[in-house]
């Protein structure tokens, strides 16, 4: 691979920048559709990689699909096959998702173990301790996870820790289970309020979204519909981080700022003067000086996202004064502060603390993406670097940020897209 970034700093972004639907919640979208015979519409879909990677995994179910610009069609049949093991199951972590409904639908699956980012072990147990209270036997066999039950029932689940995918999945599981389950100290993140209403436009009964608590009466089958994808968060939060480093002037369009109310806290105690747009549709970002020191922890929902932590360490990279990053989800994710130093950051790690030294310029360099939010994270860096910063491994920026780019330039900074490959042929 050999498509790179090269990134000159020194521009200000100054304009307007629309977000589209948000990866974390439409390829959870396209595994709910498992959930009902028939035909499910799903729009606002974002252009990136993944999509057509899922598109896959659910034609390899007996599903066909189609992909029209932002609109994913999805129809499902009666018999479905319960095995997920074709080869783009491993290129993506949200392929996991297809475990709940299928133990929902065929009260039987085998999911090949997902891919997905470098950030750090992610475990399956949660997923699996939910089935199992559901009444389903799992374990992992030959790379994948296998659950089986003869019939699921609801019950009480306490998770250890309110993980995203492993309440994603017991909820899909839990939908098609007689009965009523509750799930304690589940995932708050708007993505699954988002799979919650798509699961109750269907005929779930789902209450407590957007609460540790959510309770499901188990029916016996549920009816395709149509549904939005909320606007990408993580997206809309990666355009306000590059507005307040370059000392910008960025309107975001497309997502919810309540979905960002600490992030954007976070970015006027940096110093931005943030405006919430009167549609309430996105917000906007000026930044008149140069960035102040803030302390970031990662947390679940509402606390502030793991996702955006390499946009914290590359703002307080050049902020005025010392900051403090702690990562609480992802223990991987400090590798990015490698590629930071090589950039002329000053940033150490200790545990899950990394303390960052504000510079008052970067310099470039050769560096590498190491997951999708580093791979931003280093051209937000680039943006305030010394010359032309060589961003690789852009791939990963790919499977998640449409129109990347183009946004970019759009907003004036000089990213270009470089393929040195000699010969494609
Ligand atoms: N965990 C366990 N056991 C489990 C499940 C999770 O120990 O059975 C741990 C993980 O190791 C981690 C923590 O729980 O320490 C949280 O993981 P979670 O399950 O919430 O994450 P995920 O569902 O695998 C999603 C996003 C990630 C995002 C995290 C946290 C998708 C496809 N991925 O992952 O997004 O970082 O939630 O918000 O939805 C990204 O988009 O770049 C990305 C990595």
């Amino acid at each position: 691979m050999t498509e790179h970034f090269l990134v000159r700093g020194g521009a200000r972004l100054v304009g307007e920048v629309e977000v589209v639907g948000a990866k974390n919640s439409v390829l959870k979208l396209m595994a709910a559709a498992l959930l009902a015979e028939g035909t499910t519409t799903i729009t606002n879909c974002p252009q990136i990689l993944d999509v057509p990677l899922m598109a896959d995994v659910l034609r390899s179910l007996g599903c066909e699909v189609t992909l029209d610009g932002d609109t994913a069609t999805i129809t499902t049949p009666a018999e479905l096959n319960h095995r997920a093991d074709s080869p783009s199951m491993g290129k993506l972590r949200a392929s996991v998702c297809v475990l709940g409904p299928l133990v929902g639908r065929c009260k039987r699956a085998v999911v090949a173990l997902p891919g997905g980012d470098a950030i750090g072990s992610r475990p399956l147990d949660m997923h699996q301790n939910g089935l199992r209270q559901l009444g389903a036997h799992s374990e992992i066999e030959h790379g994948c996870v296998v659950a089986e039950a003869e019939g699921l029932h609801g019950a009480q689940i306490w998770l250890d820790f309110p993980s995203v995918g492993a309440t994603e999945n017991i909820l899909m599981a839990a939908v098609l289970a007689p009965g009523t389950t509750v799930i304690d100290n589940a995932a708050r993140e708007p993505e699954i309020v988002n799979l919650c209403t798509m699961l109750t436009e269907m005929g779930a009964r789902v209450e407590g979204a957007g609460t540790s608590t959510l309770t499901v009466e188990g029916v016996e089958r549920l009816r395709p519909t149509e549904h939005r994808v909320i606007g990408d968060r993580i997206v809309g939060a990666t355009w306000a981080f590059a507005a307040a480093m370059t000392m910008g002037d960025v309107t975001v369009r497309g997502v919810n700022p309540h979905h960002l109310d600490l992030v954007l806290e976070k970015l006027r105690a940096a110093g931005a003067e943030i405006t919430t747009l009167d549609d309430g549709d996105g917000f906007r970002v000026v930044q008149d000086e140069r960035p102040r020191a803030v302390d970031f922890v990662t947390l679940p929902y509402p606390g502030f996202a793991t996702d955006l932590q390499p946009f914290a360490i590359a703002l307080t990279s050049i902020a005025e004064g010392t900051s403090m990053i702690t990562e609480n989800l992802f223990e991987a994710r400090f590798r990015f502060i490698e590629e930071m130093v090589r950039l002329g950051a000053d940033a150490r790690t200790d545990g899950h603390h990394a303390v960052v030294r504000g510079v008052e310029r970067l310099s470039s360099a050769p560096v590498w993406a190491s997951d999708i939010r580093a791979g931003v994270g280093l051209v937000l860096a680039g943006l305030r670097a010394d010359g032309v910063t060589e961003v690789w491994d852009v791939f990963h920026i790919d499977r998640g940020y449409p129109m990347f780019v183009e946004n970019m330039q759009k907003l004036g900074a000089d990213v270009r897209r470089v393929d040195d490959e000699p010969d494609r042929a």
